[in-house]
């Protein structure tokens, strides 16, 4: 079977000309309802869309919130079924494939959950998605999570990455920590980090830095874009940082002279 459409999808997302790539993040909806900053999707992504490589969303804002003149490649994301009312970990699947084709995915995006409860059936319905992402060629990436009680570091990070890539991903999604590289260097296919709950800007872009410098292939952030008091300005600031290897400091001057209008 040729992999050519999956490669080819693949780079759609990780941009050849720089390894890397800048994920707009806007599934939050999915297990969190309406999310400070996106309680109408389609005016949060309007004016960020042109500078994302790639929107990670789910098929109802898709559909409802995405212009489809619109060309961005979209990384949908195809598990849930639980909200913040109940255990997390208890995801399935709730997009099938055909509807991803249909909507011209050109990534498919599944949470597992290593150390909790979910820990086996989300583990299994990413091996299942591999084998259909596989057979229509279409790259699968895995939202890694840990159980509550355990810390966000390399010991645990690192496990849910690697086994997301024993599992058959072609792209992982984790979190910053410190010995980041540990995680990149044992984990075989490319790593992007969250942006995780929002933080001052200047604190965000130093955390791109880090990660791209740690060797991440980019960020699927969210929240620090979309609740910055600068969204526009915010997600061209991480753009820098990501593809031209700006400085935390340099990136900042860039968001506060966007954010200005100078
Ligand atoms: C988390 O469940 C979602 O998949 C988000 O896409 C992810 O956490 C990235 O968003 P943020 O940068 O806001 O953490």
């Amino acid at each position: 079977m040729s992999s050519w459409g999956l490669k080819n999808r693949l780079a759609r997302i990780i941009k050849p000309q720089t390894g890397r790539t800048v994920m707009l993040a806007v599934d939050h909806g999915y297990f969190l309802g309406p999310t400070s900053g996106l309680e109408k999707p389609g005016e949060t992504i309007e004016p960020l869309v042109q500078f994302a490589d790639c929107l990670m969303l789910t098929r109802g804002v898709l559909r409802s919130s995405v212009d489809t003149a619109v060309d961005v490649p979209i990384v949908l994301r195809v598990s849930g079924g639980t909200s913040i009312l109940k255990e997390l970990s208890n995801e399935g699947r709730f997009t099938a494939i055909e509807d991803a084709i249909r909507l011209n995915a050109s990534g498919l995006a599944l949470s597992i959950f290593v150390g909790a409860e979910g820990e086996r059936e989300t583990l299994l319905n990413l091996a299942a998605l591999v084998d259909e992402g596989e057979k229509y060629g279409i790259p699968v990436l895995a939202v890694t999570a840990v159980g509550k009680e355990m810390a966000r570091d390399t010991r645990y990070l690192g496990l849910c990455c690697r086994i997301a890539a024993e599992l058959g991903v072609h792209l992982v999604k984790t979190y910053y920590c410190e010995n980041f590289e540990k995680i990149v260097n044992s984990c075989p296919v490319p790593v992007v980090i969250a942006g995780g709950k929002k933080v001052p800007e200047m604190e965000a872009l130093q955390l791109a830095f880090n990660a791209v410098r740690d060797g991440a292939s980019g960020v699927d952030m969210g929240r620090n874009i979309f609740q910055s008091e600068a969204p526009v300005a915010m997600i061209q600031a991480v753009r820098s940082v990501v593809h031209e290897r700006a400085t935390p400091e340099q990136a900042y001057d860039l968001y506060e002279s966007l954010k200005n209008g100078s």
